[in-house]
């Protein structure tokens, strides 16, 4: 168990060219994944691991709007902070720019484009949080390892290897965009140099671990959806199964008032509050139901 809680963090610029023009005018992490904002997704997700104190990292263009969007996080129970990235210098520099807001802590990292989905993927999250330790990064089996960071791992799931899109991957073992550190990530990522594509590299960071053997891979099952938004076609692909699920259920993916309500952050009453205060929408119509007819959370 840590001693101090984990930090989260959301790191929400870049570039954004694959999904130029798009991004020629506003973050992928604001647009819409079907009924909500790209980064209620990834924010959700640390919310389910019950972290409350978050710092989300994005441009100078865009992190005013994404300030408009979730503000101090109160509403939702939560302590937002927010620092710009002045140029894409890579995941990695998260830590550099995260130091003041880290203080000491142990921190969990998510990607602002990512997407994580599954039945017992929150308890897995928490239980991961709890018993951090070194680092842990998130594996998920893919059809084509080449396009990704790959990890390969010994019969516990220990890390053995990392390789950053091999063209002879040694596992078909993805690194997802989520990933936990001790208290050590800051002083790792001060050492570290830019890669041959000028980019302060996560992977980088996950082998300082590794080298010292302290490197945790927990396997995402195949029973899990994990998907990147950040080209045109996941984007669709990401929506498109959103929609599926909540139609065929009637219960929403990453909504944060709702898990801010089912983790215990805010009271029924809060919500109740909260959700008057929403313009009239199927968002709004969504939270009055829960908070009338409390859906169960299976
Ligand atoms: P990427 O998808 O690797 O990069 P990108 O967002 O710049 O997009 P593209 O490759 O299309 O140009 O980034 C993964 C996530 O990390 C995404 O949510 C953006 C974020 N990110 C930053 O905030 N700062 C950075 O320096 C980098 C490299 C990524």
């Amino acid at each position: 168990m840590s001693e101090k809680p984990v930090k989260g963090i959301i790191l929400a610029g870049g570039s954004g060219s694959r999904m130029y023009p798009t991004t020629q005018a506003i973050s992928k992490q604001l647009i819409p994944i079907y009924d909500k904002p790209a980064i209620y997704y990834p924010l959700s997700t640390l919310m389910l691991g019950d972290i409350k104190d978050i710092l989300i990292i994005s441009t100078p263009r865009d992190l005013p709007m994404i300030k408009d969007l979730l503000g101090d996080g109160s509403q939702l129970g939560l302590n937002l902070d927010y620092a710009e990235q002045a140029q894409p210098n890579g995941i990695a520099e998260a830590f550099l720019i995260g130091e003041t807001f880290i203080d000491g802590s142990p921190s969990c990292l998510i990607l602002g484009d990512n997407f994580f989905y599954a039945y017992d993927f929150p308890k897995l999250l928490r239980t991961a949080v709890s018993n951090l330790n070194g680092a842990t990064v998130f594996a998920y089996q893919v059809s084509n390892p080449s396009d990704f960071g790959i990890v390969e791992v010994d019969e516990n799931f220990k890390a053995v290897s990392l390789e950053e899109k091999p063209e002879l991957p040694k596992s078909r073992w993805a690194v997802t965009g989520l990933y936990l550190y001790d208290h050590r990530a800051v002083e790792f990522a001060k050492k570290l140099k830019p890669s041959a594509r000028g980019e302060l590299e996560i992977t980088d960071l996950n082998r300082a671990y590794l080298q010292l053997d302290q490197l945790k891979a927990v396997a995402l099952g195949r029973g899990t959806s994990w998907l990147d938004t950040g080209t045109p076609r996941n984007l669709l692909q990401t929506a498109q199964f959103v929609q599926i699920i909540e139609d065929r259920q009637g219960l929403k993916i990453s909504c944060p008032e709702e898990v801010a309500w089912r983790r215990g952050f805010i009271s029924k009453e809060q919500l109740t509050r909260l959700t008057d205060a929403l313009p009239k929408s199927t968002y709004k119509t969504y939270l009055e139901t829960l908070v009338r007819d409390g859906y169960l959370n299976y």
